[in-house]
C-alpha cells in the first residue's frame, strides 16, 4: 500500500500582458513549493487567452516552471478553444488544430496517464469531445487502452469540464458548462467495467465535492477569480483556492485549501480581463465564455 499526494490547480488564467491573476498565482507557487506534493495537475484554462494569444501560453509555461515539483496539465477552453455543444453550435473560439498545436508547443500533452501510488491517473482533453477533429478519435483510443490497462486499479479521471451537474443522464443543463450528453455517455460506457472512483475537473470557478453512483466528483476552484451570481448560478462554493489529494492505498482524502495571500477576486471587478461584465450582463451578452 503506497501513498501519493497531488495538488490540483485550475483556471489560473495567466497572462504576461494582462497579469490580473498573477498575485494569486504567486501565493499558489509559495504554497506548493512548501507543501512539496508528488505531482501538480493544472486542469485547464491555464492561460487567460491562450486560444488566441500565444504569449499567454508561453508565459503560463514559464510560470509553471517555478514549481519545484513535477507538473502535468490538460487544456481548457481558454487554452485551445471550445467544442461545439451540438452540430449547429458555433463557439466564439472553437477548438482547432492550430490552437491545439500552439498549446502543445508549450505544454507536453493534452491527454495522458500515469500511476500515482496504487491509483491510475487518466487525464483527457474535454474540448475534443464533439469537436470532429482527428484527435478526438485518437483520444477515444487512448481512453479505451488506458481504462483497459488499469485493470482493477482505482482510477482518477481529470478533465477540464464537469461531466454533469446532478445526474449522469441529464440533458438540459448549460451546454458549455458540462461535457455534452452523447460523449458523456460514451465515456461512462467505456468506464463501466473499470474501478473509476474519482472524477476531477475545473472550469466552473466554483468548488464542490459530491458522490454519485460510487464515484467522487471534485470541482476544483479557480486560483484566479469567481463570477457574480447575476451572471452565473451558485452551484457549489464561490471561492478561489486549490485542491489537495492524499492517496493512501485505495483511499483518497480530498480538501479545498485557500493558500495564504490569495485574494477573492470577482471578475466583475476586473474589466480588463474579459471585458466589462456589468455592461455585458445588461446587454445579456455572455462575456466569459462557457463557465
Ligand atoms: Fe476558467
Ligand atoms: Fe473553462
Amino acid at each position: 500500500m503506497s501513498s501519493f499526494r497531488i495538488i490540483q490547480v485550475s483556471d489560473t488564467h495567466l497572462s504576461r500582458e494582462r497579469p490580473f491573476f498573477c498575485g494569486n498565482w504567486d501565493a499558489v507557487v509559495t504554497h506548493i513549493n512548501a507543501a512539496k506534493p508528488d505531482l501538480v495537475i493544472n486542469s485547464g484554462d491555464i492561460a487567460l487567452n491562450g486560444a488566441d494569444v500565444e504569449d499567454d501560453l508561453r508565459f503560463s509555461a514559464e510560470q509553471h516552471a517555478r514549481l519545484q515539483v513535477p507538473v502535468r496539465t490538460i487544456p481548457g477552453n481558454h487554452d485551445i478553444g471550445d467544442n461545439p455543444a451540438s452540430p449547429d453550435d458555433a463557439p466564439k473560439q472553437p477548438i482547432a488544430d492550430d490552437r491545439r498545436r500552439r498549446y502543445l508547443a508549450h505544454f507536453a500533452d493534452e491527454f495522458w496517464t500515469q500511476d500515482a501510488g496504487d491509483w491510475r491517473l487518466v487525464a483527457m482533453n474535454a474540448q475534443l469531445l464533439g469537436s470532429g477533429l482527428p484527435a478526438e478519435e485518437s483520444q477515444w483510443s487512448f481512453l479505451r487502452e488506458a481504462f483497459k490497462d488499469a485493470g482493477r486499479k482505482p482510477i482518477a479521471l481529470f478533465l477540464h469540464k464537469p461531466l454533469f451537474k446532478d445526474e449522469p443522464g441529464e440533458t438540459n443543463e448549460s451546454k458549455h458548462r458540462y461535457v455534452v450528453p452523447t460523449p458523456r455517455q460514451r465515456l461512462f460506457d467505456l468506464a463501466r467495467d473499470t474501478n473509476l472512483k474519482l472524477v476531477a475537473c475545473g472550469h466552473v470557478h466554483q468548488h464542490r465535492i459530491f458522490e454519485k453512483d460510487g464515484i467522487t466528483h471534485v470541482w476544483a476552484p479557480s486560483t484566479a477569480f469567481i463570477l457574480p451570481d447575476a451572471y452565473q448560478p451558485r452551484i457549489g462554493t464561490k471561492e478561489v483556492g486549490l485542491v489537495e489529494y492524499d492517496f493512501d492505498g485505495a483511499e483518497v482524502a480530498v480538501r479545498v485549501v485557500v493558500a495564504d495571500g490569495m485574494q477573492q477576486t470577482n471578475i466583475i471587478d476586473v474589466p480588463g480581463a474579459y471585458g466589462d461584465l456589468s455592461k455585458k450582463m445588461a446587454a445579456h451578452t455572455p462575456a466569459v465564455a462557457a463557465q
